[in-house]
């Protein structure tokens, strides 16, 4: 390999392709006409080792333990920055002026309301349906109440599609959640910040007035930052697959929280708090680190490991920062916290989990704090959806702006029967 260009020989073909750089990360080996000259197609099933797309939006340095939003490090936008800033920069490459945040702001609370009609939709679900179930049927029911803004071609159309999704969410979440609890549907106040709108709109009841806790507020605004986008996850790279096809943007958002709520993606925050319960205290822990370690148990600690973070995710440690914030302002303690740091000490002092680089990520921490606040383990994964719209609709507008896409198609390596004559019933 040159610098700028890579040497393929195979099957007596010598091709060169051509490598590409970014600003920061890996190079790529631009593959795009191997095919056409050498009738080869590359092979990696979990793209492990695949760029999918150029982006601009977020950068992961796996090794390092680094997140960058347009450039600037999670931990400092955690520190410094608000949801609804890092919701403008993630849409526009840009932090926004003291008015440019302003006007941002208003624009979405004044998109936080739904439609009447839709109530309606969650009356069709048992009150014990998975509040990710209704939100993937929900969600992608919006696209049949806003065709004024499903024209994708139109700058304008997306940008409103953009402000829909992010408004709403919550104003969704919270009645999928009031539902589950036989509550009334608590309507959205232009008054409130866009967290403590979303708290107060799951939380309050007509029978008194619901007081947003401050620290509570904070918390809950830093958890919607920390997940707000992740580059190509799991999820992103449904809606962007989606929306290759020209699907309109409501319906790429209901994919991508389809594919969130699986566990070994965003259902691992559930998945993980249900862990540390049955784990229960800490003396049972070495008996599911070693569960953990047997390649004959499906048992996994969720909550660890990561596809991109062989280091500690940086989520992570403002997450468990953010527990003891949380902790402290209500007054409250949970088992299952200090549970969770003896875990993570005995796991990070174990060969197995320092050779295979498993670490904590995002999900790890998230639902002591959830619970602690008062979300039942099944709104946990609807929270992260909430956070990542941003990430997505971000993506998937990235995607439809660049002038070369084109929908995606991948191919596969055939391992099914050659052709075969037809066999007549009475004759098998
Ligand atoms: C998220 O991609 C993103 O950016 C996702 C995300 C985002 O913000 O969008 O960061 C959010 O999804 C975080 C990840 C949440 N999932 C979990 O916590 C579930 C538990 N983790 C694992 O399922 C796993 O670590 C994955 C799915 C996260 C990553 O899997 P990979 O990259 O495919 O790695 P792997 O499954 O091949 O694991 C490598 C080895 C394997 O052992 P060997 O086959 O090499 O012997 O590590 C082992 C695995 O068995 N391993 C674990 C483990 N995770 C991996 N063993 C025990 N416990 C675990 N948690």
């Amino acid at each position: 390999m040159s610098e700028n260009s890579a040497t393929l020989n195979a099957d007596g073909m010598t091709v060169d392709m051509p490598v590409k750089s970014g600003t920061i990360g890996p190079d790529v080996v631009d593959i795009r006409k191997l095919y056409g000259q050498t009738g080869l197609f590359t092979y990696d099933p979990g793209f492990t080792s695949t760029a999918s797309c150029d982006s601009a939006i977020t950068y992961i340095d796996g090794d390092e333990g680094v997140l960058l939003h347009r450039g600037y490090p999670i931990g400092q936008l955690a520190e410094h920055s608000s949801f609804m800033e890092v919701c403008y920069l993630l849409l526009n490459g840009e932090l926004p002026s003291a008015d440019g945040l302003s006007e941002f702001s208003r624009t979405i609370t004044r998109h936080t309301m739904v439609h009447e009609q839709l109530s309606t939709f969650y009356r069709g679900f048992r009150r014990d349906a998975h509040p990710m179930a209704i939100m993937c049927g929900v969600v992608g029911a919006l696209s049949a109440f806003y065709h004024d803004s499903t024209d994708i071609s139109d700058p304008e159309q997306r940008t409103i599609s953009a402000h829909r999704l992010i408004a709403k969410m919550p104003t969704i979440a919270a009645m999928a959640y009031k539902y589950s609890v036989g509550q009334p549907f608590v309507y959205p106040r232009n008054d409130l910040s866009y967290t403590g709108n979303f708290l107060r709109m799951t939380f309050a009841v007509p029978a008194e007035e619901y007081v947003i806790e401050p620290a509570v507020e904070k918390a809950m605004d830093r958890i919607f930052m920390l997940h707000a986008d992740h580059e190509q996850n799991a999820s992103t790279s449904t809606v962007r697959l989606a929306g290759s096809s020209g699907a309109n943007p409501f319906a790429c958002i209901a994919a991508g929280i389809a594919c969130l709520w699986g566990p070994a993606h965003g259902g691992a925050n559930e998945a993980a708090l249900n862990m540390l319960k049955e784990i229960g205290t800490p003396d049972r822990i070495p008996h599911y680190i070693e569960r953990a370690k047997d390649k004959n148990d499906p048992f996994r600690l969720m909550g660890f490991g990561h596809r991109v973070y062989k280091n500690y995710d940086p989520r992570a440690t403002v997450m468990q920062e953010t527990v003891r914030e949380v902790f402290t302002a209500l007054k409250v303690k949970d088992p299952l916290f200090e549970t969770a740091l003896r875990l993570e000490e005995l796991a990070l002092n174990d060969p197995y989990f320092i050779d295979k680089k498993l670490f904590p990520n995002v999900d790890f921490y998230s639902g002591i704090i959830l619970s602690a606040i008062g979300f039942p383990t099944t709104m946990f994964t609807v929270l992260f959806a909430i956070a990542r719209t941003v990430g997505w609709i971000a993506q998937w507008n990235e995607m439809i702006s660049d002038p070369g896409q084109k929908i995606g198609r991948p191919r596969q390596l055939y391992t099914g029967p050659a052709a075969r004559d037809y066999v007549p019933l009475t004759e098998r």
